[in-house]
This record gives C-alpha cells, structure tokens and sequence, in this order.
C-alpha cells in the first residue's frame, strides 16, 4: 500500500494561514475548502486534518496524525509523548500574566493567593512552583481574558501577540512566562514508519525557511573596488564575478544572510558598491 502523511493543522486562528503558505511555498498543492475536516493533496502523498490547536498534540501522540503543524504553547501544556521535529520561526508568541490595568505590580509576589484564569494550567503551575507562590488556578477554555471584568478571576495567564486582546479588555502584561512559536511535532511510530517522506518533507521546509533567511544581491563595482567587495561577501561558496559591457567594471553576485544585511550594504556601498540589487530567495538547498 502506497503510504501517506497525514499532517495536522490549525483550523482557523492564529496558526493557520501560515502553516498552510508553509506548505504551499514547500510545492504541496491541494484544494483548500476551509469549512472541510481534510484535504488531499494532489501531487505530495500527503492530507492535512483541520483540527482545533489545543487536541493537535493529543491526535499526533495517538497516531491520529502523523505530523502536526503547533504552536510550542499546546505541545508544552499538553505534555504528550510526541517528538518536536522543527521550530518553523513563525507565529511567535509569549504566555503571560496580566492583571487590571489600574493596579500597582511590584513583582510575581502579586500573584500570592489570587485566582487565575488560564487555558494553560500546567505551564502557570510549573512557573508559580519555581516562583514559590501559591495561587488557585482557574481552568477555563476560552474567552480568558474576560475572566478579570465579570469577577471570575483576579489575573489571568493567556496568549499574548500584538497585545491587543488585553488592551481591549482593560489588562496589562506583567509577566512573561513562556515563549512560543509554530513548532513541527511528529509520532514516534511515524517517524520511523514514514521516515522517507517526513525526510523529504523536512527537507523541503529547511529550504524554504533557509531561502527566507538569505537575499540574494547583485551589485556593480570597478575593477580597483572588485577584490575589497568580494571580501566582504562570503557567498555560498564564494561570489560570482561577471564583467560588465563597459570594461573596466564587474557586476557581483552573492548571498547574504538576512541578520547582516543592512550591515553589510554600508559596507559595500563605502567600498565602492553601485546599482546594489537585493531579491529574495524563494528555496536554498545547502
Ligand atoms: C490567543 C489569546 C488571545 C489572542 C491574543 O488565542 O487567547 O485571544 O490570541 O492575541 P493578540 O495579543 O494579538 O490580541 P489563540 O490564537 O491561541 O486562539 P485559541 O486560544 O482560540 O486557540
Ligand atoms: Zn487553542
């Protein structure tokens, strides 16, 4: 029988727009009708389930999926045995206290004896342990940060992203207490069972996010300035030199990795750099 991956995704939210461009700038086509539990793709021997965030590690850990794309958040939560395979960069986001934007806030020792409300109870326990603050944690699956304005809880503990879910409901970030970004997770069996395709699958995504991490520049330089610009750009292996039609000049091309770059532009354009062409790479295979 011929094997496929079966691959969970976020539904809708957060997540979601992005696992799917993941996908599809990894050359994974399928028709996408949002309202539907499953797609299969028609050239990767792959089907995506469209499932809620939060069961996404329960449903890998059972088999049920192969993969799932999730944020660190809900693999750390829920503590499945699951394997993290690769933090995909995107989606970043932080767990934190908030607290009635009108208090005073010293400290975590605010949190003695309140009642918070978290969809993220094992984290916040785990934190208020190593804080060595006792507080009563209230469990609630949506809709946290309310918790605070109808008088069900003192602070709460929820995902922050642009902030401006606790802006609108009268909160501020005191603390932060985890860190999150949209992680690969794989099933043990899977990975052994499946492991040609996960390879092939991993493979393309490091490409994909290794291309996004580097630009491609191309730039024109007299004779006299070539060398001092070809040591400033160490390239994949080294730079391309081209001459130009009009002798005496070269045009140059490289990579540079997207941290250094506006460094490394001042840089060239003080050795002599002209017309200076940056573009982005869409796949990069080392
Ligand atoms: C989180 C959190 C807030 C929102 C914060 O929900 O519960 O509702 O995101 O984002 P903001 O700071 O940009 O306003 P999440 O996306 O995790 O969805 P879920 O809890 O429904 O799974
Ligand atoms: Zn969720």
């Amino acid at each position: 029988m011929k094997k496929t991956l079966r691959i969970a995704v976020q539904k809708s939210g957060r997540l979601s727009e992005q696992s799917l461009k993941l996908m599809n700038e990894c050359g994974i086509r399928f028709n996408n009708g949002k309202s539907r539990l499953k797609a299969v793709s028609y050239n990767f021997p792959a089907e995506f389930l469209f499932l809620r965030d939060d069961d996404i590690p329960g449903y890998v850990e059972d088999g049920v999926a192969d993969l799932g794309l999730v944020g660190e958040n809900e693999m750390a939560e829920k503590a499945k045995d699951i394997e993290l395979i690769k933090k995909l960069g995107f989606s970043k986001c932080r767990l934190s206290l908030a607290i009635p934007r009108d208090k005073e806030y010293h400290g975590p020792a605010y949190f003695q004896d309140t009642n918070i409300a978290t969809s993220y109870p094992r984290i916040l326990n785990q934190y208020l342990e190593n804080q060595n603050i006792s507080a009563q944690i209230h469990e609630i699956s949506g809709s946290v940060e309310i918790a605070p304005s109808i008088g069900l809880a003192d602070a709460v503990c929820d995902i922050v992203s642009s902030g401006s879910t606790l802006l609108s409901n009268g909160l501020k970030e005191v603390e932060t207490i985890f860190k999150s970004e949209t992680v690969l997770i794989g099933n043990h069996t899977a990975l052994v069972e499946k492991k040609d395709l996960i390879d092939q699958l991993v493979f393309r995504i490091n490409s994909v996010l290794t291309g996004k991490g580097n630009k491609y520049i191309l730039l024109n330089a007299p004779d006299e300035a070539t060398q001092a610009i070809v040591d400033l750009l160490p390239g994949m292996r080294s730079p391309t030199i081209v001459p130009l039609a009009m002798s005496g000049w070269n045009s140059i091309h490289s990579v540079v990795e997207e941290d250094q770059f506006w460094e490394v532009i001042e840089k060239l354009k003080e050795a002599g750099a002209e017309g200076i062409l940056v573009v982005p790479i869409e796949k990069m295979i080392l």
